[in-house]
């Protein structure tokens, strides 16, 4: 198999060893670039893989033939790609070429950054904040974060206890990294999101998946956890509220946890709080680390993604006991440096906002929780359709496993969730995200961080694509 095109003004070939190989470009930068993912590439067993070779040759005009190895590390290779990005990327195109898909798979919220704290980014780059801060974030910030988590969340930190990151990915990345060993388990309850396990892979660790169910809310059972728990267990991570389906932690089942904890010396938690302001009350936040004995054993994260709609500034951060945090820092120093400068001055102005991020959150969070209303009485208005209400985050996870092995006419067998969103975006021109992503096939993951009336046409998009297969659904 060949491909033949133009090369800085030369024609180029492009032979290929195996055809399950993606297809190759070459732009006339002189850079290579893959069109196809990673997923394309033939699976290997790791011994394999170790020693593998995967060349290409490049011929040209003027140059003699090259041969390029272009095999990549066994670890990346096992990482997935992440399913929420490809969908939202897929539907993003399908919008671009004119098909009026209605986009309810990303995690983002639709509202703008709040002005004060955009004006703080605009003021930092007029006031000639644009140099390199220190690896860790400036002092400002830190010291910002630490009255935050004292005021808010109860716990002492000082500023060498936290390290500012490019988003909250980045700090459990990080921590992941810092903490594991290759072989160690890193324990995941299910639904999970879906960059955790992919995080533990990349740290040559072993994910252990435990599943909840949608009748006990999606919240860990104590029971299985200590179950599972063995000399090479060092992370249980926990987030709460919860992406996908926006269970919170009540208090009580946290501290059954931490006692569980407590009992193993090796067993670290990294607490994803991200989603810790968006919340409907009564349900309340606690922090993992406010437990008794459990500061010592946590690492908390946190970020301005989604209660400060500010997920393109790239801002989160990480606190823990000064050793693990000064390898999280260790590793940023090596990786990316500390994170933008105008990014942290925006993020000093969203943590000076009050309270849980004043007026400017509490008015996103009103308006997340109606649509969460609007979208809990429509769903449940459909036969064969189980829901956990959600008491945090702006997604809800629903069960559609009873349409599973319905044929719709023109479309074939609904298969799982993966199919499910296939019908629906065909059919209901609807992006969502199946449930399989997040470790639990039975539910398809709707992001509610859109407009009432954008929810009111996906919902009627849904229950008209779903006509057909209703019938013959509740046998
Ligand atoms: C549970 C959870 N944690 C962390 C993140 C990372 O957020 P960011 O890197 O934008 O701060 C996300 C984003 O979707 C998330 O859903």
């Amino acid at each position: 198999m060949a491909n033949t095109f133009l090369h800085n003004n030369t024609t180029c070939t492009i032979s290929f060893p195996d055809k399950s190989l993606p297809a190759i470009s070459v732009s006339r930068h002189r850079s290579l670039s893959f069109s196809s993912n990673l997923s394309t590439f033939p699976k290997m067993s790791t011994a394999v893989e170790q020693n593998r070779r995967e060349t290409i040759i490049v011929k040209s005009k003027s140059d003699s033939e090259l041969e390029v190895d272009i095999s990549l590390s066994p670890r990346v290779n096992a990482v997935k790609p992440s399913r929420t990005v490809a969908i939202t990327d897929q539907a993003t195109a399908l919008v671009q070429a004119g098909v009026p898909v209605i986009r309810l798979a990303a995690g983002e919220p639709d509202f703008d950054t709040p002005a004060v704290i955009a004006e703080a980014g605009v003021n930092a780059i007029c006031e000639g904040h644009t140099r390199y801060t220190p690896n860790a974030g400036t002092l400002e910030i830190r010291q910002a974060i630490c009255h935050k988590l004292k005021e808010e969340n109860g716990l002492d930190y000082t500023p060498d206890q936290i390290v500012v990151t490019n988003g909250a990915k980045q700090s459990i990345t990080q921590a992941v990294i810092a903490v594991c060993s290759p072989g160690d388990e890193v324990i995941i309850p299910a639904p999970f999101w879906v960059s955790y396990p992919e995080m533990a892979r990349l740290a040559d660790a072993t994910p252990v998946i435990l599943p909840t169910s949608i009748s006990n809310n999606f919240l860990l059972d104590p029971k299985l956890l200590e179950s599972k728990i063995t000399e090479k267990s060092r992370l249980l991570i926990l987030c709460s509220p919860s992406n996908p389906t926006g269970s919170v932690y009540p208090k009580y089942l946290l501290e059954e946890i931490a006692k569980i904890v407590a009992k193993h010396p090796r067993l670290l938690v990294i607490s994803d709080e991200i989603y810790e302001h968006i919340i409907y009350a009564p349900a309340t936040h606690t922090s993992f680390a406010s437990l008794p004995r459990m500061w010592n054993r946590t690492l908390t994260v946190n970020g301005f993604s989604k209660a400060f709609a500010m997920t393109g500034w790239r801002l989160g951060y990480i606190a823990g006991p000064k050793h693990f945090i000064a390898a999280v820092g260790k590793i940023q120093s090596q990786f990316t440096s500390g994170p933008s400068s105008i990014s942290q001055k925006a993020g000093v102005a969203a943590l000076g906002l009050g309270y849980a991020g004043g007026e400017a959150v509490s008015t996103m969070v009103k308006a997340f929780r109606e649509r969460r209303d609007y979208l809990v009485k429509s769903f449940s208005e459909i036969d064969g359709v189980k829901i956990s209400e959600p008491q945090g985050a702006f997604y809800l996870f629903i069960d559609f496993s009873s349409y599973y092995g319905k044929e719709a006419e023109g479309f074939g067998k609904i298969e799982n969730s993966e199919s499910l969103c296939r019908y629906l975006l065909d059919k209901g021109q609807v992006a969502l995200v199946p449930g399989s992503a997040f470790g639990d096939d039975t539910c398809i993951r709707i992001s509610y961080a859109a407009s009432l009336p954008t929810l009111q046409a996906a919902v009627e998009n849904i229950k008209k694509a779903l006509i057909p297969l209703t019938s013959a659904a509740l046998v």
